[in-house]
């Protein structure tokens, strides 16, 4: 039995906002209130001061397994999930093997059913990421995944994707969406214009994301589906959004905390650290992003915590891979950059890491109630700190160096603590 003591307890589902105690038995949570300490409880987590939250979502990681376990694997990918506050997490597809049939999206459940967090994934739409011919979206789903993405290789035969949609729509689960044109990217991972220019790389423009984001928005009205557009970049793209909504699209967006704490400035200081896809791009695209964010526009924010070596990032601008690790610094970037600059309240904050991403994915968690599930977080807001090492493999992160505020004391999942800050330890 776990009892945690006087935190300020956000429960941004129902509007909890209060200081209590929470008492955790047998993995739920079974009561709330206040609560004298006692020896009853094996453990007694002292939380005056912190904030308590739901364990925090992330629908967008990628743990390289199977394949390029060298940068993840599905251990390390937990422990950097859960020493970043996450209790869920969902993987995409693009290992190798792609997940795209039942038998490599199986042998990764059965691996995840003993690591101390949820892991789970979304399959591919088309096999083999090739944009050629759909999955078994029926028995994908029948096998537990929790949606359909070709994240990384964006789609591109249109027809494919209105069949994927009415698919989707009759299967009741979400798509997600990497929008961008291959045809429109000169070179991935750089924002096409001065900084491309500057380093001396075509670059990608933010027409590639806009013009796909119309396409599938289009269709998701035509066919009904539920649709997510990943790792939204543009100020434009914003704005499609917005009005897609207001069309009626059943559209969700998510963005990084990579997008809202950075522009594209940070490649020339940062190099392949700071090379994504999409790319940063410019201080008014950044704040178009956190303008979403605050209106609800936007409602997720996810990592797409993507893991590459040294070597490959030491390769150079045009030949390094895309993407940064992002789990252990999200909570953190979130409290930094929309927080403590006025954008956003701590509640707000977390509902886009909680209740949203639930719900595009229809999971049972993202809330704090009597008879719940005990996947909690425990964090001191205020909490200065420097990101240097991480639990992850990798450690390609453009915020090594940087001061943070925010910082993750416990994460408990299922009612086990899998991790604890002063001892930097994790359970397995
Ligand atoms: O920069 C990226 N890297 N963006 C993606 O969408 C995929 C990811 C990866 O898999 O490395
Ligand atoms: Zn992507």
């Amino acid at each position: 039995m776990i009892l945690i003591k006087d935190g300020r307890v956000i429960d941004p589902k129902s509007g909890m906002d209060e200081t209590l105690d929470l008492i955790i038995r047998d993995g739920t949570i079974t009561e709330m209130g206040k609560f004298q300490k006692s020896d009853d409880y094996d453990t007694v987590i002292d939380a005056r001061g912190k904030i308590v939250a739901p364990g925090l979502i992330d629908v967008h990681v990628h743990f390289r397994d199977p394949g390029f376990t060298h940068k993840e694997d599905l251990e390390s990918g937990a422990r950097a999930a859960a020493a970043g506050g996450y209790t869920t997490v969902v993987c995409m597809a693009n290992t190798n093997p792609v997940v795209d049939c039942k038998e490599v999206l199986c042998d990764l459940q059965r691996r995840a059913s003993s690591l101390p967090i949820r892991v789970l994934n979304a399959a591919a739409v088309t096999v083999g990421l090739k944009s050629r011919k759909l999955t078994d979206m029926e028995a994908l789903k029948q096998a537990g995944a929790v949606g359909f993405t070709d994240d990384g290789i964006p789609i591109q035969d249109v027809k494919l994707v209105l069949e994927a949609m009415r698919k989707a729509k009759q299967l009741g689960v979400p798509l997600s969406f990497h929008e961008e044109d291959p045809d429109l990217v000169g070179s991935p991972g750089i924002n096409a214009g001065k900084i491309a220019q500057a380093v001396g790389v075509p670059g990608a423009s933010s027409m590639a994301e806009e013009t796909l984001i119309a396409r599938d928005c289009l269709l998701a009205l035509e066919t009904g589906a539920v649709i997510n557009i990943q790792h939204i970049s543009s100020k434009v793209s914003v704005e499609l959004v917005r009005m897609m909504k207001m069309l009626g699209v059943k559209v969700y967006a998510e963005v990084t905390p990579h997008h809202f704490s950075l522009n594209q400035e940070a490649v020339l200081e940062k190099g392949t650290f700071a090379k994504v896809n999409p790319p940063l791009r410019t201080e008014e695209d950044r704040y178009a992003l956190i303008r979403g964010l605050k209106d609800d526009v936007i409602d997720i924010i996810a990592t797409d915590h993507a893991p590459h070596s040294k070597e490959e990032k030491a390769e150079g601008i045009l030949k390094a891979p895309s993407g940064l690790i992002g789990l252990e610094t999200a909570l953190a970037l979130g409290i930094t950059y929309l927080v403590r600059q006025g954008h956003m309240t701590l509640p707000h904050l977390l509902e886009k890491m909680t209740v949203k991403p639930a719900k595009l994915y229809n999971l049972d968690s993202g809330t704090i109630k009597i008879g719940g599930r005990a996947d909690l977080i425990v964090f001191d807001e205020r909490e200065k700190w420097v990101a240097e090492r991480f639990h992850s493999k990798s450690e390609n992160s453009p915020f090594i160096g940087t001061e943070l505020v925010g910082k993750v004391k416990y994460t408990i999942c299922s009612g086990r603590v899998v991790y604890q800050e002063e001892e930097g330890t994790y359970e397995s």
